[in-house]
């Protein structure tokens, strides 16, 4: 498992907003493996980002997957139009709504990817029994809300416990690891068992002249 490089996924929230669709290329031309967009509704939690339509306006400018994370609830209003707008892989909190199973099955139904995420305080539990619906699992390692927080080493045990869960299930699941990662916590990550991780701030840092550079440095880990 150490030896395939992990999928990196650049969050959009750390680029430069008046200039979405040239940083979603260069992040792109850079080594991105997907696009990781942070949707926030001011409610869920305590920041507004992005909705449908910016989705929308920026598929044209990029051809790897869009890894969407909604942080909004209700979710299941806006899964349609999410992937209408080209989301390729749609992820959920189980605390959005009152019933995840049904969440995961629409977003199938609707031809992407079902995401749960896990918030610090979210047991793995979550999934427990409803492992075969889900394609993807993301462990946020800061509180969801804002970009360049600093990791929190008490969610690797959770990591750690989500890889035995899938690799039990026997079925291929993603395990992500979104906030806080940086050159020096994606190796920690990537021993406890994830095999994507999501960066904003160690992706777009120096503008596009390092994006390779800082994906790269990513990946060594
Ligand atoms: C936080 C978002 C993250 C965030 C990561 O709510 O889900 O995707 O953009 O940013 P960094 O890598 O700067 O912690
Ligand atoms: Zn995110």
């Amino acid at each position: 498992m150490a030896s395939t490089p992990p999928i990196i996924a650049p969050s959009i929230l750390a680029s430069d907003f008046a200039r979405l669709g040239e940083e979603a290329r260069a992040v792109e031309a850079a080594g991105a493996d997907w696009l990781h967009i942070d949707v926030m509704d001011g409610h869920f939690v305590p920041n507004i980002t992005i909705g449908p339509d910016v989705v929308k306006a920026l598929r044209p400018h990029a051809s790897i997957p869009f890894d969407v994370h909604l942080m909004i609830a209700p979710a299941d209003p806006y899964l349609e139009a999410f992937r209408n707008a080209g989301a390729d892989i749609i992820s959920v909190h189980p605390e959005a709504g009152p019933h995840l199973s049904r969440t995961l099955q629409r977003i199938r139904e609707l031809g992407a990817k079902a995401g749960v995420v896990f918030n610090p305080s979210t047991s793995p539990s979550a999934i427990e029994h409803i492992m075969d619906q889900v394609d993807l699992v993301l462990v946020m390692s800061v509180n969801p809300g804002f970009g360049g927080q600093s990791f929190l080493s008490s969610q690797l045990k959770k990591i750690e416990t989500l890889r035995r869960m899938i690799d039990a299930s026997g079925r291929d699941i993603i395990l992500e690891v979104d906030g806080g990662v940086t050159p020096q916590t994606a190796p920690q990550c990537i021993a406890a068992g994830a095999t994507a991780l999501v960066a904003g701030t160690a992706v777009f840092r120096g503008g596009p002249a390092a994006y390779a550079d800082n994906i790269r440095a990513l990946k060594a880990g």
